[in-house]
């Protein structure tokens, strides 16, 4: 390849990797490893960095992100962003399909039938086959340009499969949406950190493709499927032939649209889609009508708002009619409060529903939610089912109006919320007990120290009987403190309370798994603490950057928001922590014990091969142990992840890992390296 000129060796770097992308993606088939194809990006990358003149509008490298837009450029549609009629009434359908007949005064024409997607429309535009912008659906009139954002969208393709000839200029229209898996792995994270849970997939990825920096886009793993195209000359007669194209062009179009020639069998296929398309990998709200031919299309024309010759048909969402019960308060181990509704029991989509999420105050203003109130419950992207109207007709005319409780559930203590924030918080970090509680649990749970031994309950024992006041205490038991310890517990069927005595071998190994648990190195104990807002990435962030708690605790609000992706929440969360002499007195207690508070083992990296990469270890190795192969992804300049997650980019599969883990890395879409592919990825081959 040196033979060839710069320019020569980026263009043909550019093409061989997007042709690879698009098999990847779109053919779910591969010529080359991951490995090979993360070295000629890499090569490309540096290729462009040393000649930015010479980075095509196509690189593949655009897909990373890295772009900072601080406010999108409104742009008007060629063609305006018209949405579609819709009904809930199969007999509508029919009435559709009558105004269709007349209006060509024929009853010979096609149906094409496809999913309606539940994202964001979106259009972009193609000249020469390059993608040269896009642009959100906005009012229909104007959008916003978003070219960056949506660059980041692996499967939208940067540059058209030329095999088939495509027009000089053209727009492609679809939905962009967050697939579920990806979905659920982001609100786990969330979840881990803190904060709050994200409602549904659709304002996550309409909220994601809005964000300025187009690298957090990237991470967030959207997809688009494409469902139109408008242009002069587009050279084909049907909706059919139109996606067909696409198709060959390389658009995702989902491969679940179905000819239909007769309105019936166009109740056909919206039978057949009703549950099947539960099982696909996004959420869909309905189908959309069309009639085939773009001449007929023509001729049917538009009201002032739709055009005639579609229409769109939607699924009754899975939902039931059930009475609130009442509204009780979760507590989190962070004071975080969270409304749940107690729902009598009701069958929703195969399962009784007794309980279902409410967010905040905030959802429960929404909603207008009364005492007794007949409420909708709904399944959705999220496990949980949520509450998703009021029937006010059911509502008695002295019904109460739900007012949000102003002080803890469990301690009594006022609440507190920030402005900016929905979320109501208990402050008493002190006593609150699910706070105390949750603190432990979080302590010792496998993410953090890793304490197995201890359960939820032994921990709750260890309390009420005085043996620890926090996870400090862990550090002081004794052998003859826990052999014999005898506890009382109370069955959750009978309400009849058992006792449970610790055993002598018991005793012993939970006092060798505290023991092991000083081992942990400072970035996961500084996860442990439980600081709020204050997640495994973050805590690795903070570590990374202070190496000690020592100068993390003297560093001000404006050092630690100074660090990269450390935002002002987190800041401020960290200062207060610290602030506290409570806090500082428990770390002081965990330093005696032993635990560690600087960054020992910190291996500057002697490479970059591995920059900007987040990597998960799983299984065991050949020919190097999990510990060492963790150090070697640091020393390359590379993040050790702790689970997958929509962050992770390679999973290092070794022997013995679970089918679960497979699965989920299949999901996400996270490829996975054996062990020598990694060692050569870094350049330790054993050959
Ligand atoms: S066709 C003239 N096809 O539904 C309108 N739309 O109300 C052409 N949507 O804004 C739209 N899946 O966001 C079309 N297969 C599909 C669709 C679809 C989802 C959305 C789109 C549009 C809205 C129409």
């Amino acid at each position: 390849m040196s033979d060839l000129s710069i320019k020569e060796q980026i263009d043909q770097l550019t093409d061989e990797l997007n042709y690879h992308s698009h098999i990847y993606y779109q053919e779910n088939r591969t010529e080359i490893s991951d490995y090979e194809f993360d070295m000629r990006l890499k090569q490309l990358e540096a290729l462009e960095q040393a000649h930015p003149e010479l980075k095509r509008e196509d690189s593949p490298s655009t897909r990373v992100g890295g772009t900072i837009t601080k406010e999108f450029e409104t742009v008007t549609h060629k063609y305006r962003m018209l949405s579609l009629g819709n009904t809930y009434s199969k007999e509508e359908l029919e009435d559709f399909d009558k105004r269709v007949a007349k209006g060509l005064g024929t009853d010979k024409y096609e149906y094409l039938c496809e999913l309606k997607f539940d994202g964001l429309a979106m259009s972009f535009t193609y000249e020469a086959g390059i993608l040269k912008q896009a642009v959100t659906r906005g009012d229909g009139v104007k959008g916003d340009n978003i070219t960056s954002n949506a660059k980041t969208i692996r499967t939208l393709p940067l540059k058209l499969n030329s095999k088939t000839p495509f027009p000089d200029q053209f727009e492609v229209r679809g939905e962009v949406f967050m697939p579920l898996p990806v979905f659920q792995a982001l609100n786990e994270e969330r979840e881990v950190q803190g904060e709050a849970r994200l409602a549904n997939p659709r304002n996550t990825a309409s909220g994601t493709m809005k964000m300025q920096d187009s690298a957090i886009v990237a991470a967030r793993k959207l997809d688009c499927h494409l469902y139109a195209m408008y242009g002069e000359d587009l050279g084909v007669g049907s909706h059919e032939q139109a996606l067909d194209n696409m198709k060959k062009w390389g658009f995702n179009v989902s491969p679940t649209y179905r000819k239909c020639r007769t309105i019936s069998e166009v109740l056909q296929y919206i039978e057949d889609w009703e549950t099947k398309r539960l099982e696909l990998p996004l959420e869909t709200d309905g189908i959309v009508i069309k009639v085939n031919d773009f001449g007929q299309q023509e001729e049917l024309g538009f009201t002032a708002k739709n055009p005639r010759w579609a229409i769109s048909y939607k699924y009754k969402a899975e939902n039931a009619a059930t009475k609130l019960l009442d509204i009780t308060y979760q507590v989190g181990r962070t004071g975080a409060i969270t409304p749940v509704a107690e729902l009598q029991p009701v069958l929703l989509a195969g399962t009784t529903v007794k309980r279902a999420s409410l967010h905040n105050a905030n959802e429960i203003e929404r909603l207008d939610l009364h005492e007794a109130d007949t409420v909708f419950v709904e399944k959705g992207g999220e496990i949980i089912p949520k509450v998703t109207g009021v029937d006010i007709h059911a509502r008695s005319q002295d019904a109460k109006k739900i007012s949000y409780i102003t002080h803890c559930p469990e301690c009594g203590t006022e609440l507190i919320r920030q402005e900016s924030e929905a979320v109501h918080y208990c402050p008493n970090f002190r006593t609150c007990e699910p706070q105390v509680l949750g603190r432990i649990e979080h302590f010792i749970s496998r993410n953090a120290m890793a304490i197995e031994t201890l359960g939820p309950r032994t921990i709750k024992g260890f309390l009420t009987q005085g043996l620890i006041e926090d996870f400090s205490g862990l550090y002081a038991l004794t052998f003859n403190q826990l052999n014999g310890l005898v506890f009382e517990e109370e069955d959750k069927k009978t309400g009849e309370i058992k006792k449970r005595s610790v055993k002598e071998k018991t005793a012993q190994n939970i006092l060798a798994s505290i023991e092991k648990s000083k081992e942990v190195p400072f970035r996961t104990l500084l996860f442990a603490l439980g600081i709020r807002f204050v997640g495994k990435t973050v805590a690795e962030k903070l570590v990374d950057h202070f190496l000690s708690i020592d100068a993390l605790m003297s560093a001000g609000f404006e050092e630690i928001v100074g660090v990269h992706e450390i935002g002002e929440r987190i800041a401020q969360s960290v200062v207060e922590y610290f602030d506290e002499p409570e806090n500082i007195a428990l770390i002081n207690r965990l330093r005696e014990a032993g635990l560690h508070f600087t960054q020992e083992e910190k291996v500057a990296p002697t490479d970059t091969t591995l920059e900007g990469l987040t990597l998960v270890v799983s299984g065991v190795f050949e020919s190097v142990s999990r510990d060492e192969l963790k150090t070697l992804i640091t020393a390359h300049g590379g993040k050790v992840g702790s689970s997958l997650s929509g962050k992770t980019d390679y999973l290092v599969a070794g022997d013995n890992m679970g089918p679960a883990k497979k699965d989920k890395a299949e999901k996400l879409g996270i490829k996975m390296l054996s062990e020598n592919e990694f060692l050569h990825l870094i350049g330790h081959t054993h050959d």
